[in-house]
């Protein structure tokens, strides 16, 4: 049955690539964004679609659209840019998902709330099960965005239990693919693009802190399983991502091989409430949605810096 969706955030990385899949199995998609760390680039090619529509606006203000799926994705995700205004940060989090779980009664939509690994903050618990609360720090550099999804998915839970919203709750874990910011400081995008600008790659610590990573295609699985999901634990967080887990020394090397294996490694002093190591434990989701993961991270890292490549050289960024 053809749904008509709203793709909150749908110019940025992870929701431009849902948007793809959804106008893909017949879906009509309406991709709102502020543009604040997405781009029309990144739908550019949907733009003359017949079942896409585009708006610019802030998900902190409300919007009533007539929509059957809600798929609750507009937040900047890395550290850069949820830190460059971080009150607004929170904003996005709590306002627009309040909106957007407004907009859900009021129309009867099924809403999908884009959650975090970073619920979990510093974990005390290896690997991370969706049942383990978290160990957050309230007051830290990192709190506007842990904290504003922690509430995002309070918001969730309480919707469904007092007003009877269809909700679902991904907890997305570091996910990586063609289309990432460039220069969103994120460590995929740090080493390709420094690999590929022939620099150091920076390294912070020692290198031995891990951080699993998942492909684009395996992770917008993963979401469309969970959003039709209809079992019993389906207004429960489900985390995806992939448990395969790299210290970013291995990391370095495997970016090194791929580009430029005579590059480097230059060490920096650890960000602070920089996760020692952060890995899904995705029973749930295989159990529910029957998803596992499935490419490994040299080939959606050699699919990754041919994007990078050619947006480089492209001048994107420049
Ligand atoms: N990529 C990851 O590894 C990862 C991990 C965990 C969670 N997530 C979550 O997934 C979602 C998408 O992340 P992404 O990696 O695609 O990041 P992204 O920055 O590429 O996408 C976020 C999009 O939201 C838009 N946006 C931000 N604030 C907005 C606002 N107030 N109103 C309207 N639009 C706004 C941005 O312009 C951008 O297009 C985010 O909610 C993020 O927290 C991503």
């Amino acid at each position: 049955m053809t749904k008509r969706v709203l793709m909150t955030g749908g110019a940025g990385f992870l929701g431009s690539h849902l948007c793809d899949r959804l106008i893909a199995a017949g879906h009509e998609v309406v991709c709102l964004d502020n543009y604040f760390t997405g781009s029309k680039r990144n739908v550019e090619h949907l733009l003359d679609h017949r079942r896409f529509e585009l708006i610019r606006h802030d998900v902190t203000q409300p919007i009533l659209l007539e929509v059957d799926w809600i798929f609750n994705l507009a937040c900047p995700a890395s550290p850069v840019h949820y830190q460059f205004n971080p009150i607004k940060t929170v904003k996005t989090s709590v306002l627009g998902t309040l909106n957007m779980l407004g907009l859900a009664k009021r129309v009867k939509a099924r809403i999908l709330q884009a959650s975090t690994s970073e619920v979990y903050g510093d974990p005390e618990v290896h690997p991370q099960p969706e049942s383990y609360w978290g160990k957050v720090n309230p007051i830290g550099l990192r709190s506007c965005y842990d904290e504003g999804k922690r509430i995002a998915e309070t918001l969730c839970m309480d919707y469904n239990r007092a007003n009877g919203v269809d909700t679902r709750i991904v907890r997305i874990f570091n996910t990586y693919g063609p289309r990432m910011a460039l220069r969103d400081g994120r460590v995929v995008s740090n080493f390709v693009v420094q690999a590929l600008t022939g620099q150091p790659l920076t390294v912070y610590g020692d290198g031995a802190q891990t951080r699993s990573f998942c492909y684009c295609d395996d992770l917008v699985d993963g979401i469309l399983r969970l959003m039709v999901y209809e079992g019993p634990e389906r207004h429960e967080p489900h985390n995806i991502g992939n448990p395969g887990e790299f210290t970013m020394a291995e990391l370095a090397d495997v970016v090194r091989e791929l580009i430029d294996r005579d590059l480097p490694v230059r060490h920096e002093p650890l960000p602070s409430d920089d996760p020692r190591q952060r890995r899904p434990d995705i029973e749930r989701a295989t159990r529910n949605l029957g998803w596992t993961p499935s490419i490994p991270l040299r080939e959606g890292l050699a699919k990754t810096i041919e994007d990078f490549r050619r947006r480089i050289e492209a001048g994107e960024g420049r």
